[in-house]
């Protein structure tokens, strides 16, 4: 069951990369024999990347690349326990190109190094996005002062240049990020938009977006990415369809990634239905930003703690943190499970979700919280059962 997770996690290294830069790692064929998973040195046995290895899986971190660069413990943990990194924020648009033009790859090919030395994979994100767009282009994902083919062109410059530039160095780039609304129709955004205006299908920017990505890096594997795609819900079922109609049409799509963005009060999702739901479409899956937020104590100055409001709460956290991680080993074509970041300190959570945290699992202070032990349970179950 595990053998196709298990090739593609393999053959996957980067270090391998840098001596093999045309390694075939296009799904689903995968034919050559790959050295084991995640076997290098730094990962101790008892660290998640060492652990899912062991089951074919990925285990992956989102990294906020200046407390790569300035916390030592925050390093340690994020080079020592995953076997994959995901720019939190450094390889998005805005960020990337605030003045048109000016394109800084300094960060993002800083984390690119670290995860080399590191023999960790990278998973690109993102190229195509209506958030953190650069101001010149778009001050909120729908405005714009440029003409529709300005932003068609812009867009078309953005994906090949990226994937250009760091070809042969990603193993997953999320090309198109959260292009649907909650309703599963297609998010009116900057790029729908121009497509409309240019009397083209609005959503058609979706595959232009994934056929210039792989004709500027035919090796990585392409994924469209969202979040709450987890519960069965209009918006998924809209996903699933758009995926269709890219594979009908020949676009290089080659996975979904469901977010894993959840919240102890909405319940847990049937997550391993809607994760097969993309599988049977014969695409990898992967849960890409895992986080788990709950209610926390008030600090007394009108903020928050990350100290979870009740017991009860604590122990659904920890539910969801294990069948998160449960639905994704169930599935086979799922191959890699990131969290949204190390500790609690850095998450985006109690910006966006006043009165929410703990979403992660190790605290304000880098300690390891029962939510790391939980997983650490799961993976030692799987490794016995195999
Ligand atoms: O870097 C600037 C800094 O110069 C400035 O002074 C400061 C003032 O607000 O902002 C800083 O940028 C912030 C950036 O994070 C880096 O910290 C942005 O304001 C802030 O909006 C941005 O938030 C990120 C968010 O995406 C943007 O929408 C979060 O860190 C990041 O975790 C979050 O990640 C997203 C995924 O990409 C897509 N899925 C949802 C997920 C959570 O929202």
């Amino acid at each position: 069951m595990r053998t196709s997770r298990s090739l593609i996690a393999g053959a996957l290294s980067l270090a391998t990369l840098a001596v093999a830069p045309t390694a075939a790692w296009a799904a689903p064929v995968q034919t050559a024999t790959p050295p084991p998973a995640h076997e290098s040195h730094q990962f101790s046995r008892s660290s998640l990347a060492s652990m899912a290895g062991e089951l074919g899986l990925t285990f992956g971190v989102a990294v906020n690349t200046d407390e790569l660069e300035n916390d030592r413990k925050y390093r340690h943990l994020a080079t020592t326990q995953f076997s994959s990194v995901t720019a939190e924020n450094v390889m998005k648009w805005g960020p990337m190109e605030p003045v048109r033009g000016e394109i800084d790859y300094g960060p993002a090919e800083a984390l690119i190094a670290s995860a080399v030395e590191n023999d960790q994979l990278v998973r690109g994100h993102t190229l195509v996005w209506h958030s953190q767009t650069p101001a010149w282009l778009s001050p909120d994902g729908t405005e714009t002062t440029l003409t529709p083919q300005q932003v068609r062109d812009a867009m078309q410059k953005r994906v090949t240049e990226t994937a250009t530039h760091f070809k042969g160095q990603i193993w997953q780039w999320d090309v198109v990020n959260e292009a649907f609304n909650e309703d599963g129709t297609y998010r009116r955004t900057v790029f729908y938009n121009a497509y409309e205006a240019l009397g083209l299908p609005g959503h058609q920017y979706i595959a232009d977006a994934f056929r210039w990505a792989h004709a500027a890096d035919p090796d990585a594997l392409l994924f469209y990415n969202d979040y709450n795609l987890e519960f069965t819900s209009p918006k998924v079922l809209a996903a699933e369809a758009m995926v269709k109609e890219l594979l009908a049409q020949d676009v290089p799509i080659h996975g979904v990634g469901l977010q894993g963005h959840l919240a102890t009060q909405y319940g847990f999702p049937n997550l391993q239905e809607n994760l097969q739901r993309f599988a049977d479409l014969g695409l990898e899956v992967a849960l890409t930003e895992v986080d788990i937020r709950t209610f926390v104590q008030p600090d007394g100055n009108g903020g928050f703690t990350h100290e979870v409001l009740t017991p009860e709460l604590q122990a659904t956290t920890e539910a969801f943190w294990r069948g998160t991680l449960e639905a994704c080993l169930a599935v086979e074509a799922c191959n890699s499970y990131t969290v949204w970041g190390v500790g609690d300190a850095n998450s985006w959570v109690p910006g966006v979700f006043p009165g929410e945290g703990s979403a992660l699992l190790w605290d304000e202070r880098l300690n390891k919280k029962a939510q790391f032990h939980e997983l650490r349970d799961v993976l030692r179950d799987a490794i016995r059962q195999q």
